[in-house]
């Protein structure tokens, strides 16, 4: 959130509102956001701040994490929002941008070696996958998306930012659309990726790196459902660590989980 305030008075007569901003849109979540004249404060929001329009964020649902959201202000939903050097064109009203990530894809980043080749099996638009085919010297990224609103965005925002011949994409489910054995590291962003381990797992060419995303009050939860996948899976595995993301709900944390995986003790999905 830009305007990390709850809406109060400011002690000048003046509301303070909490909103995030991707390019040129304004986002308000709806249980901060005032309920009287909502369209009004919209309006004097997007004066004040020159953005041309103004969107109301009432969560994300399903399996495509499809945003609900209401146009206060303006007629667009359409924007492109920059990120560490990336540009990402997306519609609010299609597809989501969880600005809370940030961290996460400028720390994984940091993790990707030369040479590597990296699978991110819920790319979306290309949240993780084009920061990483950007700034690292990742030999490829393979970018599995199921949605296609989300995949045409995908492939947009790879040639946008001239990553055609670093990024392939590959639409569909990734039980079926992700290729087994090619990868070194497989990024997991999707809250409910522990079901989806055996298929990261399959995509490993030799011991490499998974980053599991998932759910729970406590480090512990996520970690004791990942381990015991692994377990029924088979597979020689260490926890390099558990990172928390970002808040999830009350007392309900995101949080991704680092392992080192050799496939070769594991049974194929
Ligand atoms: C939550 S979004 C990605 C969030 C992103 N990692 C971030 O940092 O903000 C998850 C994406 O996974 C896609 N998805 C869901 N199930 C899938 C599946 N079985 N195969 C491929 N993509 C899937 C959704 O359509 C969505 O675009």
């Amino acid at each position: 959130m830009e305007r990390p305030h709850a809406p109060e008075e400011s002690g000048q007569g003046e509301v303070r509102l909490r909103f995030q901003r991707l390019g040129d849109i304004i986002v308000v979540k709806d249980r901060f956001f005032p309920k009287e004249n909502r369209e009004e404060l919209a309006r004097s929001l997007a004066e004040r701040f020159g953005a041309k329009s103004v969107v109301l964020d009432m969560g994300i649902e399903g399996e495509f994490r499809k945003p609900r959201i209401r146009l206060l202000y303006g007629s667009s939903t359409e924007t492109f929002h920059r990120e560490n050097g990336v540009v990402y064109h997306l519609d609010l009203s299609k597809v989501m941008f969880s600005k809370g990530n940030v961290h996460e894809r400028r720390r994984l980043i940091s993790l990707v070696r030369e040479g590597e080749v990296v699978v991110d099996m819920f790319a979306g638009i290309g949240y993780f996958s084009l920061q990483i085919a950007k700034h690292t010297r990742a030999s490829r990224v393979v970018s599995c998306e199921k949605n296609p609103d989300a995949f045409a965005f995908l492939v947009e925002n790879i040639m946008i930012n001239g990553l055609e011949t670093r990024v392939q994409p590959m639409m569909g489910d990734c039980r079926e659309a992700c290729p087994w054995r090619v990868g070194d590291r497989v990024i997991m962003g999707y809250l409910d990726a522990v079901k989806f381990l055996e298929h990261a797992v399959a995509a490993l060419r030799g011991p490499g790196h998974l980053h599991v995303h998932g759910t729970g009050k406590t480090p512990r939860e996520l970690l004791d459902e990942v381990e015991v996948r692994l377990g029924q899976l088979g597979c020689t595995y260490e926890v390099l660590g558990v990172r928390r993301v970002k808040s999830y709900a009350p007392r309900v944390y995101h949080y991704v989980v680092d392992l080192r995986v050799d496939p070769r003790s594991a049974a194929s999905p």
